[in-house]
This record gives structure tokens, sequence and C-alpha cells, in this order.
């Protein structure tokens, strides 16, 4: 930070989860704010501390930076041992930040029923990058990186045996990944919209009632969307979550202050909407029972890479490249690897948040050693860059082309979604880097390169070929199941630049 200190030097008990709050806290001004009474001969302020018994009560002032207990690590100061519990650490992200985090000193537990398997094995699709059972992977864990990992397979919907997990580890914090994220997904029929929604919000309110009775300290970083906001026609920024303070409502010659209202939310999937409602149900959880959260609004990510799951072939996190499960840049790669025309849909001048996989897992660190104080719901917009699909596709055709001696196309496809192709975006990021000291590493040609040098293994190549029937759209939001038409195929650099760009507002 711009003063020499760690991000979250300045904390206090407030935000520790290692503090239990003993009376005359006053929390009613929840949600965003706290009210403590006063204090007086009989109306002390009193914390324990569940670390160091000898404190006894006290004062809830120390702060980290003083604290013997929080220690100081690459990404601020981070709790001993800090316990972090994994919901879906079997998926792309969940093993990724796994390996990463018990690589670097947490004790990580976490929970996966397989369910991201099973959906990319309906849709008679693999994952490109070859990764082992669970079982193998965590042997793998042990002997590669030394480290182990207490995970259980068990459905997020499944209360009893989550409820007796978590009161067997009590988290210090919690890593909510464990949804069905695919918006075509969600849309091929009434069976698949019901299931996403009833996986993602049902699983996230069981597991707001469980914090609530056992760990009501322990803070939830919550995975939602950018797709949450849409992408507004008036270019209006897209605020973290809420609107800020100086946010003003004008409406018949009167106005009214915003600051602290939810934004307005505009999904454009019944996936997404499965997303809004959990924000909703957080926000709540926060209001009415102190809890505390963040609500990760996460652009796109791509790519392959930490040192850890580059570590040994066991270890590597899956990536999919099918209609359903496939997100932009890594399809994309892998329709580059196979000499298939990159496909964008519609005009691809859709402006996205996107980041890459390495930068997400620092920011979710950074996030998990600064937890918000009792009953704080925050929001943060976790991206590195904002980008066409367009001009993505052209620079995945020119590291290709250059770096790996392909000669990747691209091709426009009848768009099989129901989006705004051209639009202005502003996103507001700036909660990230300026107030957790998140400063992106990875740029996209960097982390492009490194997935087709992981993707042209001949190994994996075969793997590519295997599947190439599923990478065309069908499932169209109409519902219609129709392999979408395409409109032009051309040759990277032929087009000229132009339209909206996306303004990204860090500061
Ligand atoms: N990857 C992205 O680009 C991206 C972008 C924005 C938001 N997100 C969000 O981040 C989270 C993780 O994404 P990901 O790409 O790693 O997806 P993923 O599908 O690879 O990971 C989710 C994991 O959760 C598991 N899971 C799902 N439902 C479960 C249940 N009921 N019980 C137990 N386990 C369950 C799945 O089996 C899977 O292993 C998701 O919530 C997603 O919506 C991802």
């Amino acid at each position: 930070m711009s003063d020499g200190k760690l991000h979250n030097a300045d904390n206090t008990c407030w935000n520790c989860p290692a503090a239990k709050f003993r009376g005359n806290v006053d929390f009613r001004g929840c949600g965003q704010s706290r009210r403590i009474v006063p204090k007086g001969e009989d109306k002390q302020l009193m914390i324990e501390c569940r670390r160091r018994d000898e404190l006894g009560h006290f004062e809830p002032n120390i702060t980290f930076e003083q604290c013997p207990e929080w220690e100081k690590m690459e990404y601020g100061y981070m709790l001993k041992n800090m316990k972090v519990m994994i919901l879906g650490m079997d998926g792309y992200l969940g093993w990724t930040l796994s390996l990463w985090l018990a690589n670097r000193g947490f004790e990580v537990s976490g929970i996966d029923d397989y369910t991201r398997r099973d959906c990319v094995m309906e849709k008679g699709s693999h994952t490109v990058v070859p990764i082992p059972r669970m079982t193998k992977k965590l042997e793998a864990a042990r002997d590669e990186l030394d480290i182990t990992l207490n995970f259980r397979k068990m459905d997020l919907n499944d209360r009893k045996k989550l409820r007796e997990f978590i009161e067997e580890v009590k988290p210090e914090s919690i890593v909510h990944y464990a949804e069905i994220p695919s918006p075509p997904y969600s849309m091929v029929d009434a069976e698949h919209a019901i299931e996403v929604q009833r996986n993602n919000v049902l699983g996230t309110l069981g597991l707001l009632h469980i914090m609530r009775d056992v760990v009501p300290m322990t803070s939830l970083l919550k995975l939602g969307t950018m797709g949450e906001y849409g992408s507004p026609l008036t270019g209006r920024p897209l605020f973290e979550g809420l609107f800020p303070n100086d946010a003003i409502l004008e409406w018949n010659d009167r106005e009214w202050s915003l600051g602290g209202e939810m934004t307005p939310r505009d999904p454009h999937s019944f996936y997404h909407v499965s997303k809004v409602q959990d924000t909703y149900n957080v926000y709540e959880a926060c209001k009415y029972w102190w809890l505390r959260s963040y609500d990760i609004m996460q652009g796109i990510i791509y790519g392959v890479h930490t040192d850890e799951v580059a570590a040994h072939p066991d270890l590597r996190t899956r990536l999919d490249y099918d209609e359903w499960f496939g997100t932009v840049i890594n399809r994309f790669v892998t329709q580059a690897v196979h000499g298939i025309p990159l496909t964008i849909y519609g005009e691809g001048e859709q402006i996205r948040g996107m980041i890459a996989l390495q930068d997400a897992m620092e920011c979710m660190t950074r996030l998990i050693v600064s937890p918000p104080e009792p009953g704080q719901y925050d929001v943060v917009n976790q991206v590195s860059g904002l980008h066409k699909i367009k001009d993505v596709a052209e620079t995945v055709a020119e590291v290709g082309n250059e770096k790996f001696d392909l000669d990747v196309t691209i091709q426009r496809l009848e768009n099989p979604r129901v989006e705004a192709e051209k639009h202005p975006m502003e996103v507001v990021s700036r909660k990230l880097p300026q107030e957790h000291g998140f400063d992106p590493k990875v740029s996209m040609e960097k982390e492009v390169e490194r997935m087709f040098d992981l993707l042209t293994k001949e190994e994996i190549k075969k793997r590519i070929k295997e599947k190439k029937h599923v990478i065309m759209p069908r499932t169209r939001w109409s519902g219609e199941k129709k392999e979408s038409g395409v409109l032009e195929v051309y040759k990277p650099g032929e087009k000229e630049k132009g339209g909206y760009e996306g303004r990204l507002d860090t500061e």
C-alpha cells in the first residue's frame, strides 16, 4: 500500500474470526454499518479471543499488525494456519485455490459432489486437460507439494452432512464455489433451468443457515459473476454491487441519495438469475444474523497456470471447451490448437470483464485474510481488464500464429444468446486494488501463451480432437436446438478497430 503498510495491517478484532463478541455490541445498524453502545462503567465493549485465552475479556481494538496470531505473508497479514473451507474443491477454481492456499500455510478443507464432471459427461465431452480422480489428486498434492487437504465427497444440499463437517472443522473462512456455472446449461430446457436454480440458490440458502448456527464469525466468500449486472445500454457504470455514497437519484424535480443501496441487476440467463438470487439471500443473512460476506462479482477466468497446478500432471486443474462449460478464452485457445476458426457470437462487440487464473487466486487470498466486520455485506468486482470478444480472438490468433506457427482464423456465428452485441461498458473495480493491495501480474498474452504451451502437447491435442463435435453452439436461448450458422470467416488483422471501448475504473 502507499504508506508501506500491508493492506490489512489496521484491521482489528472486529474483522478477526477468532473474536467472540461478548455483549454490549449493538448490531442493529447492521447491513452496512455497526453501532457500538458508548463505553461507560457498566457498558464496556468486550470480546474474548478463541486463540488467546490468556487475554480474558478485552476491548476489540488489537490490530492485525499488533496481534501475534497474524503473521506477515505475501498477500497481507494472515491468521496463523488459518482454516479455509472450499466448497467445490474439485472444480476449475476450487482445486487451484486449494493447492495455492495450502502451499501458503492455510489449513484447507473442502467438499465436492462431482456435479461438474457429471454435467460435462452429459454433454458428451471431457476436460481437455486430463485430471485424475480426486483420491489421486489428493495423493499427488501430498507427494509433490507436501500438503494435506481435508476433502469430503458431499453435496452442498445435504445439509446434515455439511453441518457436521463444518462443526468438525470450524473453518475461519468459507469460499463458496460449489454451483453449476454455465449460462447455456441453464437454458437447455425446464429441467436444466430448474436444476441450476435448485442447486445454486438452495445450496447457498442452506449454507447461510448452517453458518448462522455453527460459525457466525466466519467470513463467506461467495462467488457471483459480473454477468449479474448485465451491460446497461446507457453506459451507467457498474459499481461494486452497491451505489457509492454520493450517488443521487433525480426525478420529478426531487432528489434522493442512493448511497449504500443495491445497484440494479440485469442477468442474461437463468444461471445468472441464480447468482442474483444468491446475492439477495447473502445480503439478507448479513442483515438478519450479522454474518459477514464478500460477494465477489468475478469476471471470466482464463488460463491454466499457477506454480502449484503446474507442478505435476496429476495436479493440473480441469479445462473445458464444450459449448456449455467452456469459457471464452479457454475455448478460443482450444479451437486454435485444433484448427477451427475461433467462434465469435454475433457482432463480437460484446465487452466483458476478465482475469487470469493466477491473478484471481491472488485476489481471493487478499480477501480471505481481510474478513469483513460482523454484519458487513461487501461486494467486489474482481476483474483485471475489460475486453471486446473480437479483440480477444485477435490476441489468441496472434499468439497462436506468431509463436506456435498456427494458421488461426476467426468466424462470426449466429448468436445463440439474447444479449446486446454492441454496448458501452464502464466497470468500477476500486476495492481490490485500493483497499486490498491487488495489482494484476498476468497479461492476457502471457497466459494465452502458457495455454498454447500446454494445449499443444500431443496427448492434449488428441483429447481436443476426440470431442470436437461439442464445440459449436447448439443451445439457443429461444429453446431451439440448432447449430449456429456461420455468418463470416476472416483472418486476424482484417477487421478495423472501432466502436465502444470498455472503461475500467480502478481509482
Ligand atoms: N470460471 C469462471 O470464469 C467464473 C466466472 C465468474 C464466476 N464463476 C463462479 O465461480 C465458481 C467456480 O467456478 P468454476 O469455473 O471453478 O466452476 P466448476 O464447475 O469447475 O466448479 C464448481 C465445483 O462445485 C461443484 N459443485 C457444484 N454443485 C455442487 C453441490 N451441490 N455440492 C457439492 N459440490 C458442487 C462442482 O462439481 C465443481 O467441481 C462458480 O460459482 C462460478 O459460477 C466462475
